[in-house]
């Protein structure tokens, strides 16, 4: 593929941010999305534009991605300033955390519609162009959460397990085009989301569930989405990022 044109979704900040600035030292022409922090957009911008060069575009599109129209008003600006998707990464997300005993079905619709429709939404945007051009990387940002259910609450895990199976059918069915699909679960990543508000006392306890010495960072999330990007004979998969915590 000669040039990378890439949507990374939820994009302003922690993982998706680490992700974006990846893409474009690759030279990316990139297209970030959020919902409503325009501080952290304005940063965003400024961090990406330092690394870009001339040839390349930089579009943060303000947003929710849980309206299908609001994905699809994106794509055709993206379409009509930076060409056609070749790498898509779902990453926006929200993790409310909510426990049987009080979640009600608004919560669980808002994680459901944003963390997996969302994606849903990217996906039918980008997959046609994809299957024209016969290449394509989408990288659905799942969790830890989809394996041993986490500590969010069961909407967050059934979010990110859905993403799962989203991207094993979606790997099978747009594999023949030289699309691959693949997710990250992460965990535990300290300088992204809930993590960057926590006490290093607090971050002992997660110490604790992990088998290695240190608690993760995006970095090791972006080696993994690189790792995904340079494979074509990857797909399907959910690459687990997250220091053995799995293990009991
Ligand atoms: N941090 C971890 O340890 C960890 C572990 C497992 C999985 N994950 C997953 O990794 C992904 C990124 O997490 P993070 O920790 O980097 O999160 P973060 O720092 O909270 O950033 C979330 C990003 O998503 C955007 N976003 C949220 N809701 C959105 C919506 N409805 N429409 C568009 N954009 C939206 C945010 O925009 P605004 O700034 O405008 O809100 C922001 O850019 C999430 O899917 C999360 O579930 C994270």
């Amino acid at each position: 593929m000669d040039k990378l044109i890439a949507v990374v979704t939820g994009g302003t900040r922690g993982i998706g941010l680490a992700i974006a600035e990846a893409l474009v030292k690759r030279d990316a022409s990139v297209a970030i999305t959020f919902n409503s922090n325009q501080k952290a957009a304005q940063k965003a911008r400024q961090k990406l534009e330092s690394f870009s060069k001339d040839e390349q575009t930089i579009l943060i599109l303000k947003g929710d991605t849980g309206d299908s129209d609001v994905a699809a008003e994106h794509y055709d600006k993206i379409r009509k300033e930076l060409g056609l998707v070749n790498v898509l990464v779902n990453n926006a997300g929200i993790m409310p955390q909510i426990s049987f005993d009080e979640i009600t079905v608004e919560d669980w619709n808002e994680t459901i519609r944003v963390n997996l429709n969302g994606a849903f939404y990217w996906c039918r945007q980008v997959v046609p162009d994809m299957k024209k051009e016969k290449f394509g990387r989408i990288v659905n940002i799942s969790s830890i959460a989809a394996r041993g259910g986490g500590v969010v609450g069961p909407h967050y895990a059934a979010s990110k397990a859905g993403l799962v199976g989203l991207t094993r059918y979606a790997a099978k069915e747009l594999g023949p085009f030289g699309i691959t699909v693949n997710a990250i679960a992460p965990a535990f990543i300290e300088d992204a989301g809930i993590f960057t508000q926590w006490s290093e006392e607090n971050k002992a306890t997660l110490k604790e569930k992990v088998h290695v010495p240190q608690l993760g960072n995006t970095n090791d999330v972006v080696r993994a989405f690189e790792y995904l990007l340079d494979s074509p004979f990857v797909t399907g998969v959910t690459l687990d990022v997250n220091g053995g915590a799995f293990m009991i």
